[in-house]
């Protein structure tokens, strides 16, 4: 024998942390987490009209669609096993009132998408978001009262409205409000109305961040909004706040949680996941992809970035990810054309 016969612990040279390393075959094997088209959810902007699509300025490469346009690409990455997509009406000026009553209307935008999409996709997730904040014109996701959110009386809206949603074909329900009390409410609203295999995914653990900016003037809220969310929206601050809003859900009926945003909530995620025995998943909002399409540079290195935050959402306990990049990367990576980043690098 070359050595000397001494016994070296388990520590270096025996211990070669990189023999896992070598290379991208064995790489792939080790590997804790993978992203999987099963993981991602595409929210979708959603506009009147046909044939129409305009670039959303402050996401670059993300659109609105006409329902028409939304329809060709959804099949698209239905076909190639996408689960979910999120639906958000970007609703005319005209058509927002200080009562946002357009939500609960079973021709509005919406909902004609929902019954568009579910003709051609009978098992893929549509998920609608539940909050007033697309039909009203103060910008608000509640009731506004003398200045305030009314809490319970917007609870009452949010019930007919995911009523109206379950019966155009939606199968999830995501309410983003925020309001107290609307899961279970919600909840029951949906089992009187013979709506019970509805699902509820709730917003339980969302922030009032600044990372929301594109998305609002996607939907063109931005300018509207009066004042701030601060006071139904979580503080960034907490994390045991949050603990406590998502066991509320889970024991209202929740069937699934999200935590938003995500990158910078990554802790809260990571609890969350290994606090609930639900799924929780995760939502990189418009900010967050507007900073990795900023920091990304060329189009090469701009995927390394997403495979990486996928790939870290993951890694922090995500059952699904949110993401307005899910489109292009369904389309991408599907099929194995490119490695996914997982290749040196
Ligand atoms: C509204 C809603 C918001 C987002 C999703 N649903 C904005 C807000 O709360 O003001 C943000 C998503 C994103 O930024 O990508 N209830």
């Amino acid at each position: 024998m070359e050595n000397d016969g001494a016994w070296r612990g388990s520590g270096y040279p025996s211990v070669r942390m990189r023999r896992l390393r070598e290379h991208d075959r064995v790489r792939s094997f080790v590997a804790e987490s993978r992203v999987c088209v099963e993981d991602l959810l595409w929210p979708i902007f959603v506009l009147e009209g046909t044939g129409k699509r305009e670039e959303i300025e402050g996401m670059p490469g993300v659109y609105r669609m006409s329902i028409d346009e939304v329809l060709k690409r959804v099949v698209e990455v239905y076909d190639k096993g996408l689960c979910g997509v999120m639906i958000f009406p970007v609703v005319e000026r005209s058509l927002r009132t200080e009562d946002g009553g357009e939500a609960l209307k079973e021709e509005n935008l919406a909902c004609r998408c929902v019954r568009a999409i579910r003709d051609l996709c009978p098992f893929l997730m549509i998920i609608c978001d539940v909050a007033l904040d697309p039909y009203t014109s103060h910008g608000h996701d509640g009731l506004l009262c003398d200045g305030e959110i009314d809490n319970d009386g917007t609870v009452k809206v949010l019930e007919k409205m995911a009523c109206v949603l379950a019966a155009s074909g939606c199968d999830t329900v995501a309410p983003s409000d925020m309001m107290d009390g609307r899961v279970g409410s919600i909840r029951a609203a949906l089992d009187s109305s013979g709506f019970e295999k509805t699902r509820i995914l709730s917003y339980g653990a969302k922030y009032a961040s600044c990372l929301y900016g594109p998305f609002r003037e996607a939907l063109s809220s931005g300018g509207l909004l009066r004042g701030d969310k601060k006071s139904y929206q979580m503080d960034p601050a907490n994390v045991r706040e949050a603990m406590r809003e998502l066991s509320l859900d889970v024991s209202e009926g929740a069937d699934m949680l999200m935590v938003k945003p995500g990158m910078w909530y990554m802790d809260v995620l990571s609890l969350a996941s290994r606090s609930f025995d639900i799924p929780v998943l995760s939502y990189q909002v418009s900010g967050e992809y507007e900073m990795i399409w900023k920091a990304g540079g060329d189009d090469a290195g701009r995927w390394r970035l997403v495979e990486e935050s996928f790939l870290c959402l993951k890694r922090a306990g995500a059952r699904g990810i949110v993401s307005y990049f899910a489109y292009d990367w369904v389309c991408r990576f599907r099929g194995g054309v490119e490695d996914g980043g997982r290749g040196e690098g």
